[in-house]
């Protein structure tokens, strides 16, 4: 029984030595693969929590099999370090997210997105020209408004009105439906005269690579993506912390063991 947290704590670390091998081939793989601005801003974390879980599952490991205690200790400490790492990141990620959400449209199969309706800490985010600038050509290169446009040639515009479209779709690749435009084609739309009281109206630009990717809802669009994102990865967050809360008060208790055992000298207990 007193043995018994010792060996769960090597256990335990060697689960996660296992479970930081996938995640460090997978940001090598990234950092390899990842041609495109969008991914570019994935591997470096990706690799460095890999890494970082790789040296706290070794240093548990030697911790508590070899019952040296001050490993277990800086062991403990530097997972106490990640608890809170952990539990910051998934309040962050739930407070930012909890707000904004695509608005119906009266007879459209697709929603419209407003940047003020996000969080004001994720539109400082995408109203940094630095930013945006790079989402932006990533956008382009992604083909999200070509793809579209070559599912949708020769649609009339009836069907078009009851498409479902992405967020980035509704965003970026067609133009408000305040401005009151007239469609040619998904992304070819004839400008109405007149003053619109939406400025993403003046952004919509019908050449392929301009479109709506320097308007408010694309940026909206974006965001509600990063909101799903994000909603997953605290979700994912939560499950981490509490394996990682269950790793770490086994650990106290093999560091306990450690102590108790050296008061005993080098009494072996069964
Ligand atoms: C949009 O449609 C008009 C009218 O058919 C055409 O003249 C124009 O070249 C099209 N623009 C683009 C960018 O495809």
């Amino acid at each position: 029984m007193v043995r018994c947290s010792n060996n769960l704590v090597g256990i335990l670390n060697f689960i996660v030595f296992l479970l930081s091998i996938p995640i460090l081939a997978g940001g090598i793989w990234l950092s390899q693969n990842g041609s495109t601005e969008c991914e570019g801003f994935l591997d470096k974390p990706v690799i460095a929590l890999g890494v970082f879980l790789m040296v706290v599952a070794i240093v548990g490991l030697i911790g508590s099999c070899c019952r040296v205690t001050w490993l277990l200790w800086t062991y403990l400490f530097v997972m106490f370090l990640l608890i809170l790492l952990v539990f910051s990141i998934t309040v962050f990620a739930f407070v930012v997210t909890n707000k904004g959400a695509g608005e119906k449209v009266s007879g459209r199969g697709y929603k419209e997105y407003r940047l003020g309706d996000y969080s004001n800490w994720l539109q400082k985010r995408v109203n940094s020209d630095k930013n945006w600038n790079k989402i932006r050509s990533c956008l382009a290169d992604s083909k999200v408004c070509s793809k579209l446009e070559d599912k949708l040639v020769g649609v009339p515009v009836k069907n078009f009105y009851n498409e479902h479209l992405t967020a980035l779709q509704s965003g970026c690749c067609k133009p408000s439906e305040q401005c009151q435009f007239t469609y040619v084609s998904a992304t070819n739309w004839t400008k109405t005269a007149g003053t619109q009281p939406n400025p993403d109206c003046q952004s919509w630009d019908n050449a392929p690579n301009k479109l709506c990717f320097d308007c408010q809802s694309c940026k909206a669009g974006l965001l509600d993506n990063v909101k799903s994102a994000w909603k997953k990865v605290a979700v994912v967050n939560i499950i981490f912390l509490v394996f990682l809360i269950i790793v770490y008060s086994v650990g106290c208790c093999a560091l306990r063991n450690n102590k108790r055992d050296g008061s005993y000298g080098y009494g072996y207990k069964p």
